[in-house]
Order: C-alpha cells, then structure tokens, then sequence
C-alpha cells in the first residue's frame, strides 16, 4: 500500500501568511503540520509515500522534508501544476500510484489516533474504499456522508446546503486503484474542480462498496489562524516529553510542562506550560503564557505572550504590552514605543515589521 501527502493547493484562507509560506510547513508545536501527516502514514506500516507539490511552495516543501531518509522511508515528489482538486491530485499522482491501494491524506489536517486501525480494517474488509468521518456541528462546510445501518456509504454530497447527516469527510481517504476509473469518468464541479466526492459517488453508482469509520478523537484541519492555534493548544496539551536543555536563570519561574531547546537563554522570565521554545531563542523579563510555541532564533523582551505561535527568528523587543491568541510569522519584528497597557490579536506574515506608536 501507497501513501498519497496532499501539499499543494493555494492556501487562500490562511494568507497573508501564506503568501510567502506553504501552509502544510506552518509548525505545529514546532513541527511541521505536514510531518504529522507524514507519521502517521509510517506508524500505519506505510513507507512509500508520495507527495503533491505545487510550483509556488514546492520547493519550500522539498527542502523542509528531504528525501525521506530521516524516516527510513521513501518520499516521491509530484507536481501538480494547478490546484485543480483532490481527484486531480490522484489523476496526477497515477504513474506513482500505479495499481496499487493507497491512503490519501490531506497534508494540512491532524489526526490524533492515526490511521493504523483504519488500514488495518481496509485491508482486511474487501471495501473498494474507506472514508474516515466525523460528527461536526456544521456540517454544510463540508464534504457529508449519509451512511446506512452497517456503516457504509450510501451517498456523498460536497458543502450541502442542507446537509442530510451531520458526518464530515475527515482528511483520509483509502482507495482500491478502481478509484481511477472513477476519477475519469467525472467532471469539473461548478467551482472548476474535479471533487473527490464526486469521484467517490461515481464509484458507489458504479456498484462499489465504499465503508466508512466514525473518528472520536479530535481531527482538526488547520486551514484558518484559530485553527492553527486550536491545533497547537491540543497537541501542546498532550505533550509529555517536557525537557530543558536551555539556560533559565535562577529568577526564572518556570511551571507545567516546558521544553526548552538547546542554546536558549532565559532571564528573569516566567513560562507557564504547556509551552515550547525552540533552539537559541533569547528571553528576557517575559511572561509566557499556556498553549505558546516559540520558534527557533526567536528574541522576545519586556513582553506578555498567551496562546500563540510565533515562528523562527521573530523578534519581539521592549514590548511592554501582552499578545494573544496571534499567528507571528518567520522574521517579523515587532517594536512599540509607548508603553501604556494594551492587549493585541495578531497575524503578521513572514518578514512583516510592525511598530505600535
Ligand atoms: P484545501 O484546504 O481544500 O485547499 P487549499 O489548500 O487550496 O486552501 P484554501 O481553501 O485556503 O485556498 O486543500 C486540502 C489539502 O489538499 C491542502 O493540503 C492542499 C491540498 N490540495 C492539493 O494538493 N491539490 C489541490 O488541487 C487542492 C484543491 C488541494
């Protein structure tokens, strides 16, 4: 069985951060979104994996990730020269794909159980295709399912105005290589683009059996600013391997879980995890609130951080003023000049530089 990373597409709702970053790469308690994906197919016995770029981030993505080496495994890059859907990307993907199943997996979502069980069963079932699900609470911004007794699906519709159930399609999809003809036999929705979920419909009413598993666990798809600090919360939450390898001086308060990378100093600062700080940050007379991950190289001083993702090497200096729930991209400085109280929400893109006056 195959692997098949989504990563390319636009990224529209995230701009401007995305204007100069491909959202996929945009850190995660430090991490890249797109290496969870990426986890989660090697924890699920998967080890040839493909993955969609486009021309703009491509290369960003090639760099980021490397040839697979660092996971044992192998990765083959495949472009798609414009977002033309998610059943474009596996047209596109089909000399890699061959005959083989494969998992789909939308390179901007996070799964916390993984998709090990889900492989497991589709191997085992005999289902030409198995969609994971979940109950949401709005269902017409999404791909929904309606489903009959024993799970499988009697039909797809994208964005419903009036959704017939209140199951999502979840970003992992797993195919039995009929999926292709599927795919060739649709065409362009009024958006412009070959829709997975038409390809899917067309494989029901081609007599397919198309299975479904209801996820219960969080799912979170990272496409906007809150969900890219919904997702940090969560897996900041359940971090456990909290360590500090950094320098904290002794009036440094440091409490909960804190990891703190190598080569970081922090003076007269106090952190309160769940919180990570990346490699040769320096902090100083800063208060770092739950739920924040810190990038690496990054200068914060004099300043009140919440619920944040600040990227590497952005620089926060003499800000005597607090910052919440805010997405701070690679390299924006950020300076103030007065130093009367006051709170900020923020999404600066890469390289922004800002000066509160
Ligand atoms: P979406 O989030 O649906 O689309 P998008 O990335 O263009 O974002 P936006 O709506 O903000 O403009 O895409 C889901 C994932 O699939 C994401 O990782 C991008 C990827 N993708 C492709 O690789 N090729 C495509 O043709 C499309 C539409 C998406």
């Amino acid at each position: 069985m195959k692997g098949l990373i989504l990563s390319g597409g636009k990224g529209t709702r995230m701009r401007p951060i995305t204007h100069t970053a491909a959202k996929q790469l945009l850190p995660v308690a430090n991490k890249p979104i797109l290496f969870y994906g990426i986890e989660a197919l090697i924890s699920a016995g998967i080890n040839d994996i493909g993955i969609i770029i486009s021309p703009e981030t491509g290369n960003d993505i090639k760099e980021c990730v490397g040839d697979g080496s660092r996971w044992k495994i192998k990765i083959t890059y495949i472009l798609q020269d414009e977002p033309l859907g998610l059943a474009h990307a596996v047209k596109t993907a089909r000399p890699f794909l061959g005959d083989d199943t494969f998992v789909m997996y939308l390179g901007d979502n996070l799964i916390k159980d993984g998709v090990g069980p889900l492989v497991k069963r589709f191997q085992e079932g005999g289902a030409d295709a198995f969609l994971l699900l979940k109950e949401v609470p709005n269902p017409s911004s999404f791909g929904v399912a309606l489903l009959d007794a024993e799970g499988r699906i009697l039909k797809l519709e994208e964005k419903p105005k009036q959704p017939k159930s209140n199951l999502a399609l979840v970003g992992v999809y797993l195919f039995h290589n009929k999926i292709h003809a599927a795919i060739d036999a649709i065409k362009p929705s009024a958006r412009g683009e070959l829709e997975i979920t038409d390809a899917i419909q067309k494989m029901i009413e081609m007599g397919n059996r198309v299975d479904s598993h209801i996820l219960q666990s969080w799912w979170l798809d990272t496409g906007k600013k809150d969900d890219m600090l919904e997702a940090n919360r969560v897996v900041l939450d359940e971090m456990s391997d909290a360590s500090i390898e950094g320098d904290v001086d002794n009036s440094s308060k440091i409490s909960g879980r804190v990891s703190i990378g190598k080569g970081s100093e922090l003076k007269n600062c106090t952190i309160r995890g769940p919180v990570v700080i990346g490699q040769d940050c320096k902090l100083e007379g800063t208060y770092i609130g739950p739920f924040t991950s810190i990038g690496d190289g990054a200068k914060v001083s004099f300043a009140e951080i919440e619920y944040c993702i600040l990227r590497e090497n952005c620089q926060i200096l003499d800000f005597h003023g607090r910052i919440e729930d805010s997405l701070i991209g690679l390299n924006v400085e950020l300076t103030r000049s007065h130093n009367k109280p006051i709170a900020y929400r923020l999404m600066l893109g890469d390289d922004s530089k800002v000066e509160v006056v």
